[in-house]
């Protein structure tokens, strides 16, 4: 018989996690504490934009016309307990206010809920980013509460998925990661993935804490070359020279590769930026701080870039204050393809500006909203054209698709000066330089 599933929060991770399990086959069962969420959920609809998940879960909800009806919704611990051979946990880990350290209380409270009622044999999986050593500790915890006794079990699953390719990732993974500590963990885990890894996706079999470390490693790891490629930026802002020929040209090199060498605003979003935080706070705890103290320059490279990307504006100004200034932004999101604006690059960018006098106007083509509620003081426009209108500079901050195609003849004939800097370097110089544009990137020659 099939495995049955449950995932147990239904944010970002939660909810493609559930409704990829359902995909894969298996019978399951997802439990969010907020009410709304799920009831949105049960419609088909997700609480964020996500490029194919809307399609992924009107294809299994239950209820809904057509669908296969694998995937259903409680709030009820008791049912979820009574119906999972196999429960994911993937609950969110957020930086604790005013401190590096991550914030555990929902990962504790999902364990803590769930554990009384595990009353058959059952493996819990946690997939939340989480502090090297929380998975020994949670295996405690359910072995002190769970009425199955030994029978009720704990692994560590970490999740490698990217906002704006979150299906995709969960459904063919790169790498699926276990931390277990029974081969019968290992067993469900790769009943579980059976799909993927007969697909060729590598199952790598690890104990708790590499588990756990695997996720914070492959994140500093990321953060850090984007972090290097903008130290670069500097040294060739300084130098004259041009950072995307160097990112380029080092990118052959398959040792060190293409990938997350595109130079500008940095890093953003709900994972990179807290993960390498929390990691430095966690290996303090551990006596291990000096290994990750370059995590510390990492991050101020990183934070700096948001600053300098308001001096470039400055000083494409004219030099001097912001106030008169219309300044047009296009992004407001994190990064393209999603509708998240925490700890946004482009947003810090716009909302230094704005602080500064600019008259700041906004575009994005789906974190409107999302901007809105965090910086209601900015201004927004309805297109990209309504954004450029009247502007003094147009400042392009999240590389989205459509700003790629803009067409700078048409942009130009309604700002007020063709002066273009592109904090993503993804825009073609050459393009908007031919349409009479001024275009400056950090870290590239100026004509
Ligand atoms: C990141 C990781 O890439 C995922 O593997 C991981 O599972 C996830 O965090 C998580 O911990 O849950 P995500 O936050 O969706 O995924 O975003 P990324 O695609 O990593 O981009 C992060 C930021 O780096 C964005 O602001 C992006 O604009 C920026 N970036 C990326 C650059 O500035 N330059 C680059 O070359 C690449």
């Amino acid at each position: 018989m099939s495995l049955k599933i449950t995932v147990i929060g239904t944010g970002y991770l939660g909810a493609t996690h559930a409704a990829a399990m359902a995909e894969l086959g298996f019978e399951v069962l997802a439990l969010d504490v907020v009410k709304e969420k799920i009831e949105k959920l049960e419609r088909g609809e997700t609480p964020m934009y996500e490029p194919g998940l809307e399609d992924l879960l009107r294809r299994h909800v239950a209820g809904i016309e057509g669908s296969t009806g694998r995937l259903r919704f409680t709030q009820d611990w008791a049912e979820v307990g009574a119906f999972g051979d196999v429960h994911f946990v993937c609950v969110n880990t957020p930086q604790k206010h005013g401190e590096y350290a991550c914030d555990m209380s929902y990962v504790e409270s999902a364990i803590g809920s769930l554990a009384p009622h595990l009353t058959r044999p059952a493996l819990v999986v946690g997939k939340s980013t989480v502090p090297v050593g929380s998975a020994d500790r949670l295996a405690a915890t359910i072995a002190g509460l769970a009425p199955a006794g030994a029978a009720a079990e704990l692994a560590w699953n970490p999740e490698f998925l990217r906002e704006g390719f979150a299906v995709d990732d969960t459904l063919h993974p790169d790498r699926i990661v276990v931390g277990v500590r029974s081969e019968r963990a290992e067993k469900l885990l790769r009943e579980v993935y059976a799909t993927p890894v007969g697909e060729g996706s590598p199952f790598v079999v690890t104990d708790f804490p590499t588990a756990e470390l695997v996720k914070t490693a492959a994140n500093s790891f990321l953060a850090t070359k984007i972090s290097f490629i903008n130290a670069m930026a500097e040294v060739c802002e300084a130098a004259d020279g041009d950072v995307a020929k160097l990112a380029e040209a080092i990118g052959y090199d398959d040792r060190i590769g293409k990938k997350f060498l595109r130079a500008g605003i940095g890093f953003g979003g709900g994972c990179l930026p807290k993960d390498i935080r929390a990691f430095m706070a966690r290996a303090g705890e551990l006596g291990a701080d000096q290994a990750l103290t370059f995590l510390r320059e990492i991050d101020s490279i990183n934070m700096r870039q948001r600053g300098q990307m308001v001096e470039l504006a400055r000083e494409a100004l004219g030099g001097g204050s912001f106030l008169g200034k219309r300044v047009a932004v296009l992004g407001a999101t994190f990064k393209p393809d999603s509708d998240d604006v925490r700890d946004s690059p482009a947003l810090n960018v716009a909302g230094q500006i704005h602080l500064q006098g600019g008259q700041v106007t906004v575009y994005d083509p789906k974190g409107m909203e999302n901007a809105r509620r965090v910086f209601p003081t900015l201004g927004y426009a309805d297109s990209a054209l309504e954004a450029v209108r009247g502007a003094d500079v147009v400042l392009h901050l999240t590389e989205w698709r459509e700003f790629r195609e803009l067409d700078p003849v048409e942009l130009g004939e309604v700002a007020t000066t063709r002066l273009i800097l592109d904090g993503r370097n993804a825009l073609d110089p050459a393009l908007w330089r031919a349409a009479g544009w001024t275009y400056r990137a950090m870290g590239r020659p100026t004509a």
